[in-house]
């Protein structure tokens, strides 16, 4: 983190010992699942995990698509598509694309289904695991593709556990201990977005600072969504438009209080379907 962020909770550490962790549970698997946040599909995916998963075959899952802007979830898959990634948009709240998680999977491994049918070996499930940054939706996937509530076991220290499969299916295990990855954020603007999307607590950042960075990106690539929602004429600066706001609706009295309805509505998507990161 450049600038005067010494307050964020973060150092190398983190991201050496997430990296081992990782590294040692690859080992058993034969497919990754690494899920990024539509809402930020930039911000919510470290870069670091290219170097970790090397040549694994992997699947970009993008969750959260409901909440996400249709129209960059399209520009956002392409991209990844573009790099030789395969990526699958869902929502694993309705279950969307969910059911095409495991078929897809097959897809990507035949080639290695088919090379151990040649070589005699005796199918087996294919193996697999989560991974992703906090709140990116690990548990809630999991238990979708599960069909039922299975908690999944944290990286807690001094818990030895023999590692455990979850059965998807006949053809597909995964495992129950997610890969947590530490998001990575020396640029500021996916510290905010991390901020935004809930991945980081919004106390690292002062709320003015987050509140102006949102109003700015809407009124950009949003401006018809959020003149609408608060009924306010976005050619006004910042503070004028939470002045306006603070106007209109009696219990709003401060502008960070007024920066704070502004990142709940969009959290809670009440001002349109948002996707923070740009291509
Ligand atoms: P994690 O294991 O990666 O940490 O994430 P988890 O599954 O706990 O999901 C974090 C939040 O995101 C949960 O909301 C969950 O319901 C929501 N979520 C996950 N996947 C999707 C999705 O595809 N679509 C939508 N709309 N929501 C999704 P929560 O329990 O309300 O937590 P919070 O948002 O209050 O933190």
């Amino acid at each position: 983190m450049n600038e005067n962020n010494t307050n964020i909770n973060w150092y190398p550490g983190h991201m050496a010992k997430a990296k081992r962790e990782i590294e040692e549970k690859l080992k058993l698997v034969d497919i990754v699942y690494e899920l990024i946040d539509a809402r930020v599909p930039y911000s919510s995916k470290n870069p670091m995990i290219d170097d970790v998963l090397k040549n694994k075959p992997r699947l970009i899952i993008m969750t959260k698509c409901d909440m996400a802007d249709e129209k960059e979830n399209k520009k956002w898959e392409a991209y990844y598509n573009k790099k030789g990634l395969s990526v699958i948009l869902v929502d694993s709240i309705d279950g969307y694309n969910v059911k095409k998680i495991v078929p897809l999977s097959k897809e990507i491994l035949k080639e290695k289904i088919e090379r151990d049918r040649l070589r005699g070996l005796k199918p087996r499930p294919i193996r697999s695991m989560i991974i992703g940054i906090p709140n990116v939706g690990k548990s809630t996937l999991l238990n979708k593709l599960v069909g039922k509530k299975v908690a999944l076991v944290g990286n807690k220290p001094g818990v030895t556990k023999a590692q455990q499969w979850v059965r998807l299916n006949k053809d597909l295990d995964l495992l129950d201990t997610p890969g947590v990855l530490w998001p990575k954020f020396d640029e500021k603007k996916v510290a905010i977005n991390l901020a935004l999307s809930g991945a980081i607590r919004d106390e690292v950042l002062p709320i003015e600072e987050i509140g102006n960075y949102l109003l700015d990106y809407l009124k950009k690539y949003y401006k018809d969504d959020l003149a609408k929602a608060y009924g306010i004429d976005v050619s006004l600066d910042n503070y004028e438009i939470c002045d306006e706001i603070m106007k209109k609706r009696g219990n709003i009295k401060s502008t960070d209080e007024c920066f704070n309805l502004i990142i709940q509505d969009f959290r809670n998507c009440r001002i349109a379907n948002i996707t923070l990161d740009r291509l």
